[in-house]
């Protein structure tokens, strides 16, 4: 049992809080370069700082953001007024998360299949982030839908992972935040999607069961069970929402304190609609649906931002206005027509 229960605890129903979700800007340098390749900015140190700094200090996302991810880099990193990330996060009442793995790597014997590295020295660098002020941390597994795949060693390698993290993080004060990610860039259809999300959230629970977890402390990050981008049949706004909650409520037990989803590549006005149609038609599940998304929150005002320090102003109006937009999903109160107000 962790020393930290009742911080953990109020750590992890505080990320879920109503109305409230979670900003990831935890990308890695290799993938915050191919974000920065889209509006021709050099992914320099100096150039992730500001764009982070713009992101960590608009005014007023306190409203509806409960916590955000960082990158190792960016939690040692500072603002221009010269306060460290972590602590402009805590003065505005945002937590800081923390990305942890190191990275999806092929899984030996099983090519176009991943198993996401980083428990050799984990118990070290979880004391060293909560030092630098992390209370939650992000570890990312991802499973890819193909050709004979996944296959039960994937699932089972990652799942294994998971619980390992989780319960080092718990160790440490620190909740964890596990993301089994099945990935939507394939050709399958929204029931293949169902069905390997089914099996890898089951596996997954089973593996937190077995390492002794407590489902208590823990948040589920997880993709939507959607149509694979490349699927010549794409299901509705409904059918996703729908699917996606009856899949969750065969595997999740209901001792979780919330699930928050990625976005995965959807739109940013497509997450904010399925997110928004799964509380609107759903008003007692066991536990809050809410999102911690990247792009989804990200790329309009990385767009607006385009690497130009007179540009700030409207990248940060940019991302308040996705974010109240998201904020209001939770409770089913979005509509479209707010994208017609901006
Ligand atoms: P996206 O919302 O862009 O998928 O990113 C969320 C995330 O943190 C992926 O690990």
């Amino acid at each position: 049992m962790s020393n930290f229960v009742n911080e953990l605890e109020q750590t992890a129903r505080t990320m879920v809080g109503a109305g409230k979700g979670i900003l990831a800007i935890d990308e890695s340098s290799p993938t915050i370069k191919k974000r920065f390749d889209t509006i021709n900015i050099e992914s320099t140190e100096e150039n992730r700082r500001a764009y982070r700094d713009l992101l960590i200090t608009a005014a007023g996302s306190n409203a509806f953001i409960s916590g955000m991810i960082l990158y190792d880099e960016t939690l040692r990193q500072s603002s221009s007024d010269g306060r460290p990330f972590p602590k402009a996060l805590l003065d505005e009442g945002i937590m800081p998360g923390i990305k942890v793995d190191m990275g999806a790597k092929e899984l030996a014997g099983h090519p176009g299949e991943k198993v996401t590295e980083g428990l050799d020295g984990l118990r070290e660098r979880l004391a060293e982030y909560r030092e630098l002020g992390a209370r939650f941390a992000k570890w990312r597994a991802v499973i890819t839908i193909g050709e004979k795949i996944p296959s039960t060693a994937c699932i089972d390698a990652n799942a294994h992972a998971l619980a390992r993290y989780a319960g080092l993080c718990q160790e440490a004060g620190i909740v964890p935040m596990i993301e089994p990610e099945v990935l939507m860039d394939a050709d399958n259809t929204i029931e293949q999607c169902y069905a390997v999300t089914e099996a890898t959230l089951k596996t997954v629970f089973n593996a937190l069961y077995s390492q002794d977890v407590a489902l208590e402390h823990t948040i589920l990050k997880v993709n939507m069970v959607i149509s694979g981008k490349q699927c010549p049949s794409q299901a509705s706004v409904q059918e996703v929402a729908d699917m996606t909650v009856r899949c969750l409520l065969h595997t999740v037990p209901a001792a979780l304190p919330g699930i928050v989803f990625l976005s995965g590549g959807q739109s940013p006005e497509r997450a904010t609609a399925h997110l928004n149609a799964m509380n609107a038609s759903n008003s007692h599940l066991p536990w809050p649906l809410s999102f911690s998304y990247g792009r989804a929150l990200q790329e309009p005002c990385l767009q607006a931002w385009a690497g130009q320090q007179a540009n700030v102003a409207a990248a940060q109006k940019a991302l308040l206005h996705r974010e109240k937009c998201n904020s209001l999903a939770c409770s089913g109160q979005y509509s479209e027509d707010m994208e017609k107000a901006v």
